[in-house]
């Protein structure tokens, strides 16, 4: 069953986290983290901003979370930072949020391609505006070649519509006889995604209380860890970050199975 859950709280408080991140990667890491970064409204509203700062506040924590990502050793980092229902939002708080891309490569691109992350995107590129496509262009392309973290970008992106392209072009394969109903598996669907190179995400990371997935990953999220966390994205921190994963290491991930012997419960 999904439970919010809050957060535990351990002996951490303690610890530096340098001291955690050590003892994290004793342990086995969730290789795909994916998060849904929620709140930057509230976030503005409770200091009486308006929406956007919240934004912008949300963008910048985007940074931190990317260095400690990568300093442990995640393979991919997805964030949800645009959806393909978010187009109904008022068109100023659209333009805004469509300009964030541009402002945060302008100041991270070469941060990122010296820490050895890779950019990727997945969603709808054609409807993006040509400057904020371009942005995120220009950072895969100048991070094509790196082989740390892939720092993965949702961007009108929505998992029903990503699935519906799916079945369309695996209808169309299969007029054009490159693909047969027997062919048709879990891995093939898997493949007709826009998450095609990714591993699924272990752990699912959604902020500001909301317990419900908004049309993220339908597909992918068949078997990951959810945690739910009251914070608001803005105020996400380095240590938020570090309790999401040792709640995940806490857990014992089954997949339809049944517990492994000698493995903690
Ligand atoms: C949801 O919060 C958040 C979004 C729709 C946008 C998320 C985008 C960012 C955090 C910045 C992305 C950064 C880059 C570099 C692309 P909300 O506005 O729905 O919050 P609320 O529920 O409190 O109103």
């Amino acid at each position: 069953m999904l439970k919010k859950m809050k957060l535990q709280k351990t002996s951490k408080g303690t610890q530096s986290i340098e001291e955690r991140i050590q003892h994290i990667q004793k342990q086995e890491l969730p290789k795909h983290i994916a998060i849904i970064m929620d709140g930057n409204g509230r976030w503005a509203k409770k200091r009486g901003l308006p929406r956007v700062a919240g934004h912008h506040e949300g963008m910048q924590k985007v940074k931190p979370i990317t260095r400690l990502a990568n300093k442990l050793g995640i393979e991919v980092l997805t964030l949800y930072a645009f959806s393909t229902e978010n187009w109904i939002r008022p068109k100023m708080e659209v333009d805004y949020l469509m300009k964030l891309p541009q402002e945060f490569l302008s100041a991270f691109l070469p941060e990122l391609i010296e820490e050895n992350v890779k950019v990727e995107m997945m969603g709808h590129k054609d409807k993006l505006p040509v400057h904020t496509m371009k942005a995120v262009q220009k950072a895969m392309d100048d991070t094509c070649n790196n082989s740390g973290l892939i720092l993965n970008f949702a961007l009108n992106y929505g998992g029903r519509d990503e699935i519906v392209n799916a079945v369309q072009n695996i209808l169309q394969d299969a007029k054009n006889g490159q693909i047969s109903t027997e062919d048709l598996t879990e891995e093939t669907i898997s493949h007709y995604l826009m998450s095609k190179n990714l591993q699924d995400p272990d752990l699912l990371i959604r902020t500001s209380g909301e317990i419900r997935l908004s049309n993220f990953m339908l597909w992918q999220l068949a078997y990951t860890e959810f945690v739910f966390t009251d914070v608001l994205w803005p105020d996400f921190s380095e240590e938020d970050l570090l309790e999401a994963i040792e709640e995940y290491q806490r857990r014992s991930r089954r997949y339809g199975g049944i517990q492994s012997e000698g493995k903690e419960q």
